[in-house]
């Protein structure tokens, strides 16, 4: 069978850990789905670095839309961030001309999402994402493919990886904010723009589409009531820890008879939750599905090895010929549901998970 030829736009934290996975396990990945995946074409804003992988058979694009549109690539896997601009150019371009597209891009899918859905079907290929949302843990395919059976009636979680490391090291050692957030860039869990973790706008992102996969709607991150973690100090933990809770950033989406409720901000969590122990870097999902009942997922949210796993899962899938609805119905089918009234969203900061 012939290779899976793969353009890779965006060699930042990501894109590293990708070309990592896919030299160190060609043979284990070629056994997996009976062809070999070969990275074609690779593009990024600086060449010259070292990414310790060898390059050389790769064809270099300064422009990322350029590489989108190269006839030797089958599969274009965008890390390059933001819901406009260049990235969204590079999907659009890559689905209009028949390739797959693997994208770890929350802010892109959480406004374009259910755009790019279409554009993926109209065209034959897959428009695949299970990295953007928590990291690695397989959470888009578990709800889509592993809860497919069950009507989900809620899903929450820890979706930003930045703000639970900052919280936790609040918490364990007493640092303010500022310190922490420093280190948790220099570990490469941050956006490329901090405020999108600490203000919530990136756990927000993930909410919509997760809602979206688990309750088959559009994707409506304008719905998403959002509140961040900028506020939250080393007192604030310590009092809450006196009380038996920790603080943590939560995403819980809802469904009501009202509509969808989606909400975003930090929440007293009592000590006895499973969740309440998901520390560090660490995402945890819940979904509770009628049949299967409550179902939580736990694991690393963010960082090169976790993020290029997930994404390295599209690619075998797409090697495999296994092409699914990105949201998990046909778009054209995906409910466009109201956003719960505002009455329905307040409050609720502690919650009984
Ligand atoms: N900045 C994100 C986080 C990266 O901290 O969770 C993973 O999406």
């Amino acid at each position: 069978t012939a290779p899976l030829r793969i353009g890779i736009a965006g060699l930042g934290t990501v894109g590293g850990g990708v070309l990592k996975v896919l030299e160190r396990h060609a043979e284990l990945l070629a056994g997996r789905t009976g062809r070999r995946m070969v990275v074609t074409a690779v593009s990024a804003r600086t060449r010259s670095r070292d990414r310790g992988v060898d390059l050389s058979a790769a064809r270099w694009y300064e422009d990322a839309v350029a590489l989108a549109a190269d006839p030797d690539v089958d599969v274009v896997v965008e890390l390059i961030g933001g819901s406009e601009g260049v990235a969204r150019e590079v999907c659009e371009t890559a689905l209009s001309r028949g390739k797959h597209v693997v994208t770890a891009n929350k802010a892109l899918l959480a406004i374009h999402g259910t755009g790019l859905a279409r554009l993926a079907e109209e065209n034959g290929v897959a428009l695949s994402f299970e990295a953007a949302v928590a990291g690695g843990i397989p959470v888009i395919k578990g709800l889509r493919e592993g809860l497919a059976a069950n009507c989900v009636t809620e899903v929450h979680g820890i979706l930003n990886g930045t703000c639970n490391y900052i919280l936790t090291e609040m918490r364990e050692t007493g640092r303010e904010f500022g310190d922490v957030l420093a280190e948790a860039q220099k570990l490469g869990y941050a956006e490329a723009d901090p405020s999108f973790d600490i203000d919530g706008v990136d756990a927000a992102h993930k909410l919509a589409i997760l809602t979206s996969v688990a309750f088959g709607c559009a994707v409506d991150f304008d719905a998403v009531h959002i509140e961040g973690i900028r506020h939250i100090s080393a007192l604030d933990i310590e009092y809450a820890s006196e009380l038996g809770f920790r603080i943590k950033l939560l995403g819980i989406a809802r469904r009501s008879d009202g509509g969808v409720e989606q909400r975003v901000h930090p929440a007293m969590v009592p000590v006895s939750s499973p969740i309440a122990t998901v520390d560090g870097v660490f995402n945890a999902v819940v979904a509770e599905g009628d049949f299967v009942e409550r179902v939580t997922f736990v694991g690393r949210g963010a960082g090169a090895g976790p993020t290029a796993s997930a994404v390295v899962a599209d690619l075998v899938d797409i090697a495999r010929g296994r092409v699914s609805h990105a949201f998990g119905v046909p778009s054209g089918r995906l409910e466009s549901v109201r956003a719960a009234p505002p009455e329905e969203r307040r409050g609720a900061y502690y919650l009984r998970l």
